[in-house]
């Protein structure tokens, strides 16, 4: 959680820093700050709320300051205040921070910088970087920096600037991110490259315990104890317009009108024209796919409903023991690991830390891992032993939508790989899937134009105070992710349970007040579901169907339908989760609130 900029260049930096924060909003807003080096001084503004309180402070101020930092936050350690926002200064205020991750030994740390005559300002764990640097800034800032991170435990990012060396930003990384950006006449830092992609597309992606020292001409980079290191360039393919709204109203609306453009690639190259499966990119033999005894999945949140979606095919399809878990659980429940058990993580980010640490252990434990993810050069792409990309590009809406109908396609096609190593069905049958599964950008592309219908079912819906979501199968996992939208952005609150369950609790809660989501693909156990939604009916509660198009049962059943176009119940769930996005995205839209930064929420959770 929490964004951080720096800049060391030669042109004034105030609004270059503020634009970066904008642009990492997502990772936090409750608080926010820069500092920027004028004169032989530091000037700090910082506020609380969201970026505006920000950018309306630090307007009463001009500035020709051309080195500085900025800081979004997410609060972990002390409350969204005034002094608990970054960046925080030392006792002489010559040193400026910046901290991204926790300090888990600050209370150790504070107690003895405090025995030795710190005076604290804050709550935080982080102010303790500030004073550890205080102590060593003698030694040149870059030495204090690497003096400092020696000191610190847990996951972080952090960057520090000196009214002493005025020219310098040093920065440095723990398992969180931090990158360099390679301006001309100009450097940058920041916890994600769109911060800087106005400016440059050259960036230095940083190791673990690098410490960095930017300057207007370039970076020279050392380990912690020092030691000078080297570190490569590359060019990022992405397009500034990326990081932008594009024409829509919210980051969300655009995201959900990308799936099938991020379906596409995320396919491409991958399921070829005659309908197999090429992962060969993954390194994972066919070999290795024949002898795995089982699979686990961890992820959190909509990672973690795509892993629950696909566990179903895998087995299904390949006929391989699936076991799946939230990461925050599996990680203490002391899973039993072997070699031949795959341990898949699911992160969009890549920096989820449950899910980072759930993989960890599997490695450690001697079981391979494949990390399913986003960002390239993330934490989850460094440490997994095979990484296999979804490409639904950057996503900037806290409520993920593409990357996760891209997580389920990267997964199926990892199934329909699987299923072809170990023979468990016939080569025809599992082309035909291929098939279905290449043609389901398209597919989403006919039900995004279907938008007006969703539109006014949420007109006639929104003020309700509770949903049930009732599903079977894949359509159960998807009715877990359906409800987990609507809570998200709309707060309100909801449910989602296998339907056949629903004799055993929920159904207490069914009354006329409360409509019920009902996500019915043609799978095998639809004769089922008819059942339970007759059951919901007999309580009088209005049923929202999602359903293919021509099943007259449905239409007959429910008070309304969300069509989606007819296709395999294997590949169904990219289709049936649209209408479920689009239904939570315009209920709250109605209520007029904040769809791309739900209240308490953070795109990045790199805290436990
Ligand atoms: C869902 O809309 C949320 N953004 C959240 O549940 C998210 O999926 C979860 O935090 C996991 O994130 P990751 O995929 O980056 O690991």
């Amino acid at each position: 959680m929490c964004g951080i900029v720096g800049y060391a260049g030669r042109r004034p930096c105030k609004p270059i820093i503020l634009d970066g924060l904008r642009r990492l909003e997502y990772r936090g807003y409750d608080s926010a700050g820069i500092v920027l080096i004028e004169g032989d001084g530091l000037q700090t503004v910082r506020s609380v709320g969201n970026l505006d309180a920000l950018f309306a402070a630090a307007g009463e101020t001009s500035s020709k300051a051309t080195v500085g930092l900025g800081h979004t936050r997410w609060a972990t350690h002390g409350r969204p205040s005034h002094e608990n926002a970054h960046p925080h200064d030392d006792c002489t205020g010559r040193v400026s921070i910046v901290v991204n991750g926790i300090v888990e030994n600050y209370k150790e740390l504070r107690a003895e910088l405090t025995a030795r005559g710190h005076e604290f300002k804050s709550e935080t764990d982080a102010e303790v970087v500030a004073h550890l640097i205080e102590e060593h800034v003698d030694e040149g800032l870059t030495a204090a920096v690497c003096a400092a991170a020696r000191a610190l435990q847990g996951h972080h990012a952090f960057c520090a600037v000196s009214a002493d060396e005025p020219g310098a930003v040093v920065g440095t990384r723990n398992q969180c991110p931090l990158v360099v950006g390679v301006g001309d006449g100009e450097m940058f830092f920041a916890s994600a490259i769109p911060a800087f992609m106005a400016h440059t597309r050259t960036v230095i992606v940083l190791e673990d315990g690098d410490v960095v020292t930017l300057h207007a001409d370039g970076a020279e980079f050392c380990d912690v104890a020092g030691a000078p290191l080297v570190r490569e360039e590359t060019v990022v393919p992405w397009d500034d317009a990326a990081a932008e709204k594009g024409g829509y109203e919210t980051f969300m609306l655009k995201e959900i009108h990308e799936q099938p453009a991020a379906l596409r690639d995320t396919l491409a190259g991958r399921l070829l024209e005659d309908g197999t499966v090429d992962l060969s990119e993954v390194g994972i033999g066919d070999e290795m796919l024949r002898r795995l005894r089982r699979i686990f999945i961890v992820a959190c949140g909509t990672s973690y409903h795509a892993g629950l979606i696909v566990s179903y095919a895998i087995e299904q399809l390949a006929r391989v023991p699936v076991q799946i878990d939230v990461a925050s659980e599996f990680r203490y429940r002391e899973p039993v690991f072997d070699p031949d058990t795959l341990v898949i993580g699911i992160t969009q980010s890549g920096e989820t830390a449950d899910t980072l640490a759930a993989m960890r252990l599997a490695r450690e434990a001697g079981s391979p891992v494949l990390a399913i993810c986003n960002v390239m050069g993330s934490q989850a792409t460094r440490e997994a032993d095979y990484v296999l990309y979804t490409r639904a590009g950057l996503e900037i809406g806290v409520a993920a939508t593409k990357t996760h109908t891209s997580q389920v396609a990267a997964l199926l096609l990892l199934a329909l790989r699987l299923a072809w190593a170990r023979g468990a069905r016939t080569e025809d049958e599992l082309k035909r899937l291929g098939h279905e599964l290449r043609a389901v950008p398209e597919l989403v592309q006919q039900l995004l134009e279907r938008d007006t219908a969703v539109s006014a079912i949420a007109q006639r819906y929104h003020d309700e105070r509770f949903f049930l979501y009732l599903g079977r199968g894949m359509g159960f996992a998807v009715c877990l992710e359906g409800a987990l939208k609507l809570k998200e952005i709309s707060y309100i609150p909801t449910e989602a349970y296998a339907a056949g369950e629903m004799k055993h609790g929920p159904i207490a809660l069914l009354d006329k007040e409360s409509p019920v989501v009902v996500v019915a693909d043609d799978g095998p156990v639809f004769p089922k579901l008819v059942s339970n939604i007759e059951e919901v009916r007999a309580r009088g509660a209005d049923v929202i169907a999602v359903a293919t198009d021509g099943n007259e049962v449905i239409g007959e059943l429910s008070r309304d339908v969300l069509w989606v176009p007819k296709c395999d119940h294997h590949v169904a769930p990219i289709l049936t989760v649209v209408p479920l996005q689009l239904l939570a995205y315009h209920i709250a839209g109605i209520k007029g609130l904040n769809v791309d930064q739900p209240r308490n929420l953070a795109k990045t959770v790199t805290v436990e």
